[in-house]
């Protein structure tokens, strides 16, 4: 890329479920030669551990134990990353909305917080990275060099989320989709700790109005804006 800067660039992108970050951060990442890391897998990979074990995600004594022994590692792939626990990749069990629900559960400790934010800030060392969430520009990288907040009203997002949903197999309703979606997102954005909002320098897009390939371009030019602009 023209202008490109000699440093490691970190680009945020944060939103609530079903807003497309993911789809959109691969792109954004593929487009300008970034690694690509979705930190929530790394929640859901704790919530799926706490499901394996049998323990209520209310019992944040026992899971902070057993997060402090387990090896949970985000590992980057070329325009993927993946989650391995003790050195098996789990990535494939971690899709679908009641992993996502346990995630959120899970979310809310503070012990699974500082472990998962730690192990996201380390992959800064890899080089320019594109990475998705809800607190990477408010927490896990305030410091990020551009930051973005994907948003879409409830409504759209359940219905994007259930097409997929069902174009994979799902039999049940889009107004079941929708309430998970409800409660997960009134989850994330009104607990105490790294709530989801938008940070105060990100730039909002609401991609309801947009096709993927238009909110992609303008993160594209904005990414680029930043680093011509000497901003990184
Ligand atoms: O992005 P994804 O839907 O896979 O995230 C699952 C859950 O993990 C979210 O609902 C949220 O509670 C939690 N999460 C978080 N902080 C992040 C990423 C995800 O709290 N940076």
């Amino acid at each position: 890329m023209a202008g490109e800067p000699s440093e490691p660039i970190v680009v945020a992108i944060d939103g609530p479920s079903g807003v497309g970050k993911s789809v959109a951060a691969k792109m954004l990442a593929q487009a300008l030669g970034f690694h690509y890391a979705q930190s929530g897998a790394m929640y859901r990979a704790v919530g799926w551990l706490v499901e394996s074990h049998d323990m209520s995600p209310r019992d944040g004594d026992r899971i902070a134990a057993l997060v402090a022994e387990t090896m949970i590692d985000i590992v980057l792939c070329p325009g993927q990353s993946a989650v391995w626990v003790h050195g098996r990749d789990i990535s494939e069990a971690l899709a679908g909305e009641a992993v996502g629900k346990a995630a959120s559960a899970v979310a809310t400790l503070r012990a699974v917080r500082q472990t998962v934010t730690a192990q996201l800030r380390r992959l800064r060392c890899h080089g320019s990275l594109v990475m998705e969430g809800r607190d990477i520009g408010t927490v896990v990288f305030p410091d990020a060099d551009v930051k973005f907040f994907l948003d879409a009203s409830l409504d759209v997002r359940a219905r994007r989320r259930w097409q997929e949903m069902r174009q994979a197999g799902y039999g049940g309703t889009f107004e079941e989709v929708r309430q998970a979606i409800a409660e997960r997102d009134e989850q994330d954005r009104t607990r105490a700790l790294a709530p989801l909002v938008p940070a105060a320098d990100a730039h909002v897009i609401d991609t309801a109005d947009f096709s993927i390939d238009a909110v992609v371009q303008t993160m594209v030019s904005e990414t680029q804006h930043n680093i011509l602009r000497g901003n990184v």
